[in-house]
């Protein structure tokens, strides 16, 4: 089938790519003219493990196409996907759906014949609704169907997440091709057994950040566990092993540490607060603020765990941060506790070097005035105390042995649970988690 991608960030190039794997011609719109120079070069502007191989296959067979012509888009094909960003609007927490709107109005004015949009992009919900209702008036004489189908891919996992969803859901009206012609796009993932879900456009919009809210709902559910654990000496890890085994729980996402960060997770539960807010639905609201709330604290507990690990006071201390991006197979610094804890730790007079294996140039981009290092035993260099931030299998497998003859003091603070903390403490190591 011809489609069209608007939109060609992490979300909008992996769904291109992944459609032109699926046999799908593909003509994504991207309006950055850099990112549009390198994607059409085959070039992907962002680290995705296995995105680079498909987007350059299919770049080179024609199959996928990069433009920055809605013109062209219009002409191009009669399905649309919309995969713009949805940031948390700035001082406050709901979304800004400035692209999203400004891809309807750009879109739908141009179209000459029946077409059908599919929303990818994380909204509030209500906006499908809006938006086919904005459709119908921009509309000249034609038919245009707004529909979500909202995308659940995780960073670092994009490609698999999206040829092999866990499912595929579907937010149609009544009346519309949304339902089969999503039958026929994704047609060998159904054939695969993939389930596809059918609701109303409302409910989609919904499945979406409810997904993101009760992930964020583990993890600060943990860390909450966590910090009774931190005042009774009880061990977190133990404990979501243990309850994870129960089938209604499950192990995953029940990783204790300093929380969750990226370009989804945070501000896509503000938004939610936000929305909810709006509907007047309060019991939703006051829960995800405290989702929020302990997920915030855990970067301060940091902060304050290696003040206190080095005596007291951070001034003139030197720290190693080894990692930088928001988790491990990624370089995206988006809302990172990493980042976010280098800062408050430069804020209190420390001296603070950061090392990550991917994300240097978008954290230097953001944190210019932090210190970087090549290498983690070079950011370790007579460092007072080690924090391990994000959890690359490089910093898991470091050697406490060799990095002891770096530092200055053998302190580590483990903000990811990833070490194996008998390595350490046999080395000489004073480690904390
Ligand atoms: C998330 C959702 O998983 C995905 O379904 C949605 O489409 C987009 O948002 P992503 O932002 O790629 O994906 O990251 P994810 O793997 O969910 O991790 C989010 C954050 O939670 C990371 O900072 C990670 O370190 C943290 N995390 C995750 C924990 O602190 N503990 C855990 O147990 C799991």
């Amino acid at each position: 089938m011809r489609m069209v991608v608007l939109g060609l960030g992490y979300l909008g190039a992996t769904h291109a790519a992944c459609m032109a794997e699926l046999g799908h011609e593909v003509l994504g719109i991207e309006v950055v003219p850099e990112k549009r120079a390198q994607l059409a070069a085959g070039e992907v502007p962002f680290y995705e493990p296995g995105l680079p191989d498909l987007l350059k296959r299919h770049i080179e067979t024609g199959q996928l196409r990069v433009s920055d012509s809605y013109a062209e888009a219009a002409d191009f094909a009669d399905v649309f996907f919309i995969a713009v960003g949805t940031p948390q609007k700035k001082g406050e927490y709901s979304a800004d759906l400035t692209y999203v709107d400004a891809a309807v109005e750009e879109l739908v004015p141009l179209l000459t014949r029946d077409a059908l949009i599919l929303g990818k992009s994380t909204v509030p919900v209500g906006t499908s609704r809006r938006l086919s209702e904005r459709a119908d008036e921009l509309a000249k004489d034609i038919d245009v169907e707004v529909a979500w189908n909202p995308e659940f891919l995780r960073e670092g996992f994009a490609v698999k997440d999206t040829l092999h969803p866990d499912r595929v859901v579907v937010g149609a009206f009544p009346g519309g091709i949304a339902e089969t012609a999503c039958r026929e796009i994704y047609a060998s993932m159904i054939n695969e057994g993939t389930p596809f879900i059918v609701t109303d456009p409302p409910t989609a919009e919904l499945v979406k950040t409810s997904a993101n809210a009760f992930l964020a709902t583990k993890i600060s559910f943990i860390n909450a566990i966590a910090e009774v654990c931190d005042a009774a000496g009880a061990d977190v890890k133990s404990i979501a092993d243990a309850i994870g085994y129960d089938a209604r729980i499950g192990r995953k996402f029940l990783n204790a540490g300093l929380g969750f960060g990226g370009g989804c997770l945070p501000k896509d539960i503000r938004a939610f607060m936000a929305r909810a807010g709006e509907l007047g639905a309060a019991e939703a609201l006051t829960f995800l603020r405290e989702v929020d709330n302990v997920n915030m604290r855990r970067r301060t507990r940091m902060v304050e765990l290696t003040r206190e690990v080095c005596g007291g006071s951070l001034l003139g201390k030197r720290i190693a941060i080894l990692g930088a991006a928001f988790k491990p197979e990624s370089d995206d610094v988006r809302d990172s506790p990493a980042l976010n804890v280098a800062g408050q730790i430069q804020l209190q007079g420390a001296s603070v070097t950061v090392y990550d294996p991917k994300a240097m140039p978008n954290s230097k981009r953001l944190f210019p005035t932090l210190d970087y290092a090549e290498a983690a035993s070079e950011a370790c260099e007579s460092a007072d105390v080690v924090l391990v931030l994000t959890e690359w299998a490089e910093f898991v497998a470091l050697n406490p042995v060799e990095l002891g003859r770096r530092v200055r003091q053998r302190k580590i603070i483990d903000g990811r649970m990833c070490l194996d903390r008998r390595n350490w403490t046999v080395a000489g190591w004073d480690y904390r988690a």
